[in-house]
Parts: structure tokens; C-alpha cells; sequence
């Protein structure tokens, strides 16, 4: 299965999840919310990748009901539950591909949670670079997602995702956290930092360009 093919796979799992969504995610509400506290201090203008329905904004249009956001999301379904939310309408949304749409830009920040944990590092790479080249000069890259908890646990995931491609719709490959930092720099990325969450498993990870 190439990137493409598991795309369209995470693209109709998402669709047939819509109406579960948000209550299986209210457990994550709080590294959600620890998210956009970490950094939002008045920034104008702000891209989220892997949007979904939009639970991380939620607390974003509390602090601000006027900010600009752009999100990006591959499921349709998603951003019709998104749109259908009381700040829905203050935001632009691109349904597609994060490694086939443009982004657009430049922005103050670029958030993420919960989305990018299905890429092997290659892509993950190609990625980070893409966020880097949408950033406003000290722009900050803000991600709060699932991680491996050591290089060995890294290791597993992914071979166990190459044994059962074919057959899991949904396969999660995590990076660890050295891998996480590793292919920040090597996108450019500076002042990079790594937290805890709320979640066991949840890192938020800080990046500056
Ligand atoms: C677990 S949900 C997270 C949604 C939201 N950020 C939240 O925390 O509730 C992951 C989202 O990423 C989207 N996604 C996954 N892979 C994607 C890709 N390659 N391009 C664009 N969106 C993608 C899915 O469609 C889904 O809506």
C-alpha cells in the first residue's frame, strides 16, 4: 500500500466515524484545550491540519472569535461537521491530501492534534517541510499527537504496520520522540521542545522557524 492508497484509507475510516467522533475524542479534551493555551497569544492567522470536527477549535474562538483559520482535512465528512459548528462559518477549509493540497499562507502558527501519526518518517520529513515553507519568519509549529515511547516501540509499530497493511484500514505508526525532533531540525525547525500531556501516550511538541 503506498501513502496514497492509505490515505483513502484513513480518508473513509474518518467518513464512517462521524458520528462517533466526537464523543470517543472527549477524553482528549484536555490536551486539546493544553494545546492552544501552549501558544496562543493573539496570533492572526493560523492553519489546522487534520481539522476533523474541530474540537481543538473550540476553545481557539473562545479566546478569539475573530482569528483567521484555514483547515485542512481528507474527509468530507469531517468538515461538514466542522462547518455545521457555531464558528464553522469564520473558517476555510481544503478538503483533501495534506501531501497534495497546497497550503497557502504564510501563517502565525500551524496546528495539529491527533492527525500525523500514520506517516513513516520519509513522508513525515516531506511534511515538515511543507508546514516549514507556510510559517510567517518565527512562525510556530504546534503539534499535540500520539508518540512511540522509545525508539524500540518505534520499531515495532512499523513493522507490524508493513505486516498488516493490507489488511487494517486503520494502522497507527508513531514516531518517537527522538524521531520527532531528529526530522524537525532536518526540516529547519529551531527551539524545539517536547511535553508531557494528559494522555499517556500524547506528546505536544513546540517548533520554531
Ligand atoms: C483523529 S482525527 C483528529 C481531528 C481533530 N484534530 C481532533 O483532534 O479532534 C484525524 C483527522 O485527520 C484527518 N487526516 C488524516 N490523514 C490525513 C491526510 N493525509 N490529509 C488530510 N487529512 C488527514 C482525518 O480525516 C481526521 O479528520
Amino acid at each position: 500500500m503506498n501513502i496514497k492508497e492509505r490515505n483513502e484509507n484513513m480518508r473513509q475510516f474518518f467518513n464512517s466515524k462521524i458520528d462517533s467522533y466526537d464523543e470517543t475524542h472527549q477524553k482528549f479534551m484536555l490536551t486539546k484545550k493544553d494545546l492552544i493555551d501552549s501558544f496562543y497569544s493573539g496570533q492572526e492567522t493560523i492553519l489546522d491540519l487534520g481539522v476533523g470536527t474541530g474540537l481543538e477549535l473550540i476553545h481557539l474562538f473562545e479566546l478569539n472569535g475573530n482569528v483567521k483559520v484555514t483547515a485542512i482535512d481528507i474527509s468530507e465528512g469531517m468538515l461538514k461537521k466542522l462547518k455545521e459548528r457555531n464558528f464553522g462559518k469564520n473558517i476555510k477549509t481544503i478538503l483533501g491530501d495534506f501531501f497534495e493540497v497546497e497550503f497557502g499562507g504564510p501563517y502565525d502558527a500551524v496546528i495539529s492534534t491527533s492527525a500525523l501519526h500514520h506517516f513513516v518518517e520519509k513522508d513525515k520529513l516531506e511534511l515538515y517541510k511543507k508546514i516549514y515553507n507556510c510559517l510567517n519568519k518565527n512562525g510556530e509549529f504546534i503539534n499535540s499527537d500520539k508518540v512511540a515511547l522509545s525508539i524500540e516501540e518505534e520499531k515495532k509499530l512499523l513493522n507490524e504496520y508493513y505486516q498488516y497493511k493490507d489488511e487494517r484500514a486503520h494502522c497507527d505508526t508513531p514516531l518517537s520522540c527522538e524521531t520527532e525532533k531528529k526530522l524537525l531540525q532536518e526540516a529547519g525547525f529551531k527551539d524545539i521542545e517536547i511535553k508531557e500531556t494528559y494522555n499517556d501516550n500524547y506528546r505536544l511538541i513546540k517548533a520554531r522557524k
